[in-house]
């Protein structure tokens, strides 16, 4: 039986991860609050629209609807900002070798991330090509953890839920994942991610014979 591979992008992918971060810690800041690193641990993963109303729940703001648009749209300009500047060098170590690896051996692959720009990131970093299909904050209404992202990439690469693998650095993404019914590997500090089937630092640490597991289910 064939198992699917599918990849989140922020934070597993790309080192993009600290620039969401810096533009949410510079939005709190200029709402007069501040954002630690700590509290940023439950924004990964989670959508654009839900993470401005996690940051205004710590700042105890009430805003109008229209605030809470120019809101997301300045953080969004800021954060393009920052990954107009990107280029291969921000790909996280040992992705590119994963991902050959996978496509030697003929693995379907999928991206499921939550973010809009997620197409304009790959094609910057040159990875776009190994994906078989992406799956974006464009095409879900459901945010992590939910499993819709998880499930919508499992029905577009046609292989049943429980014959994927997700790799995420998010704690909402690892429970997205294993809501699907998919193999969870965190990628980041086993302490927050406790609630992956396997979790490595990063793709460093995982081995060719590690892989080819998978690969046979
Ligand atoms: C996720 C990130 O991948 O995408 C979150 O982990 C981010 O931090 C979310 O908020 C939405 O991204 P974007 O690019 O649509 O704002
Ligand atoms: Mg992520």
């Amino acid at each position: 039986s064939t198992q699917g591979f599918i990849f989140d992008l922020d934070g597993v992918i790309v080192d993009t991860a600290k620039y969401h971060y810096l533009a949410w810690k510079n939005l709190a800041n200029n709402l007069g609050f501040d954002f630690t690193e700590e509290q940023n641990e439950l924004f990964k993963g989670v959508s654009r629209v839900e993470s401005l109303k996690l940051l205004l729940e710590i700042g105890d703001k009430t805003i109008s609807q229209e605030e809470f648009n120019q809101l997301l749209i300045s953080k969004n300009e800021e954060y393009l900002e920052y990954i107009e500047k990107m280029d291969a060098s921000e790909i996280l170590p040992d992705v590119p070798k994963v991902l050959m690896h996978l496509k030697d051996e003929k693995a379907p692959i999928a991206l499921g991330s939550a973010s809009k720009n997620a197409t304009p990131i790959l094609e910057k970093v040159q990875l776009l090509s190994y994906f078989d299909t992406i799956v974006d904050g464009n095409d879900v209404t459901k945010a992590k953890p939910d499993p819709e992202v998880f499930l919508l990439g499992a029905q577009q690469l046609n292989i049943p839920a429980e014959q994927c693998i997700v790799f995420e650095d998010s704690i909402a993404g690892i429970q997205a994942a294993n809501k699907a019914n998919m193999i969870s590997i965190g990628i980041g500090d086993a302490k927050v991610l406790h609630e992956a089937d396997h979790v490595f630092d990063d793709f460093t640490k995982i081995s060719i014979q590690f892989l080819n597991k998978l690969i046979a289910g």
